[in-house]
């Protein structure tokens, strides 16, 4: 339904054009006090395109009902387009089927169902779980109730000062007792992208299954889950343009089948009586109750809007911008940044000398930079490099060198404010 109205011009520098892109998103016009917006917190959620927008209003204004419940022209219109939605995602992540893939409320709630319906029916006392010191809570808090109410043990790969993971270490972890991997596919804190195929490859080898949070990859490159050969990927839509509440959980077929249920309720059942209840397939039955339908179109239209740009040239024009802010801060005196992989995604986590995080983000508001400042829910992140939080800048497609500039400045203010 979308007229996405952003794409390259023949014979252009630039990789997008991203003016005509900006002009897609009303909310980047509005100012903060007298400052233009600068919004620089995409990692935490990313803005809504109008064409976005416009398909939740239109959903609401002539599609909707409750689905998979009746027979009238209104469910039977938003059962469909609910259906569509679920194979938008499956095409953007390349999975095999559509009923690989199952809506969730977001990525923490996709970690949630593999802990109970994978986690609570096949992991015992004494079988181990593989995680990474540069996991989000949301893929370390879930296995260590697992852990705790199994008596299963958590392993966890250290990384170098860089921020990239050790990979000897994460294979020295492989054991007899191994029974899952559960990794980020790029840090949210740092912007490390994890060599992901090489780990996945590792795991297969070793016939350990493995989920990959892939929160902060799927919105800046191409995820393809049958080339990735992964048995669990999860992302949330509103870090792709979407709505909040809304995210995806792709699972390979015959997993999801073996996996118990993680909520019962309306729509996954089969059939109910007082004595017992059989289970509908997957992915409804991993779906119980009435489903985010409205969120759910949105993220098929959000994933519309970006295919229609190009993950590549996303990828391309976010990683100029990371070079120039990278450029743009090591000029700059007593500031350190916190996360210097080979491969980032567009991530400036940084720290000033002498100033706390907190200041450094409330400063910069005042100039009318959005930044997220704090522990990114990463403490062992932060515990790592023994600091308390970080000051991050994380961009998007929409944003500019100018700024980028802005951010600079604003970073110099702040110094001459505390120093
Ligand atoms: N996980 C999100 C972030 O990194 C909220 O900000």
């Amino acid at each position: 339904m979308a007229e996405v109205t952003s794409l390259t011009k023949p014979g252009m520098n630039a990789i997008l054009d991203v003016e005509r892109i900006r002009a897609d998103f009303p909310i980047l016009n509005i100012k903060v006090g007298n400052k233009p917006l600068v919004y620089l917190d995409n990692a935490a959620s990313c803005q809504m395109p109008q064409q976005v927008i416009d398909r939740l209003v239109y959903y609401q204004t002539a599609q909707h009902a409750n689905v998979n419940r009746a027979v009238h022209y209104l469910s039977e219109v938003a059962t469909l387009e609910y259906e569509k939605a679920r194979r938008k995602v499956q095409h953007f992540v390349n999975a095999r089927e559509d009923r690989e893939i199952v809506f969730t409320s977001g990525t923490t709630d996709s970690i949630n169902l593999v802990m109970h319906g994978y986690g609570r029916k096949f992991i015992k006392a004494g079988d181990e779980i593989i995680l990474t010191t540069l996991e989000h809570h949301s893929n370390i808090v879930p296995w260590q109730m697992l852990a705790q109410e199994k008596g299963a043990i958590i392993r966890v790969v250290p990384i170098n000062d860089a921020g990239e993971l050790d990979i000897d270490a994460y294979k020295k972890l492989f054991n007899e007792r191994t029974r899952f991997v559960s990794l980020i596919h790029v840090s949210n804190a740092l912007g490390t992208i994890n060599p992901v195929k090489q780990l996945i490859t590792y795991a297969r080898q070793h016939d350990v299954p493995i989920l990959i949070d892939g929160a902060q990859a799927a919105p800046h490159m191409t995820v393809d889950v049958q080339e990735l050969d992964c048995d669990f990927y999860v992302f949330s839509a509103h870090k792709l343009c979407g709505p909040t509440g809304i995210g995806m959980l792709y699972g390979k077929a015959k997993l999801l089948e073996a996996m118990q249920p993680f909520k019962g309720g309306g729509d996954m059942i089969e059939s109910v009586t007082f004595e017992k209840t059989t289970y509908a397939a997957t992915p409804h039955k991993f779906e119980a109750g009435t489903p985010p339908i409205a969120a759910a179109i949105g993220f098929g239209e959000a994933i519309d809007y970006l295919c229609t740009i190009g993950m590549d040239q996303i990828a391309a024009h976010e990683l100029e911008l990371l070079t120039y802010a990278t450029d743009c801060i090591n000029e700059i005196k007593g500031a350190k940044i916190i996360g210097t992989a080979a491969q980032k995604t567009a991530v400036l986590s940084f720290t000033l000398d002498g100033i706390h995080p907190h200041d450094i983000g409330t400063l910069l508001n005042e100039d009318g930079v959005a930044v997220r400042t704090g522990h990114h829910c990463a403490q062992p992140i932060m515990q790592r490099y023994n600091v308390p939080a970080t000051s991050r800048a994380s961009f998007a497609f929409y944003n500019t060198k100018s700024e980028v500039d802005a951010l600079m400045a604003g970073i110099r203010n702040v110094q001459k404010v505390f120093l």
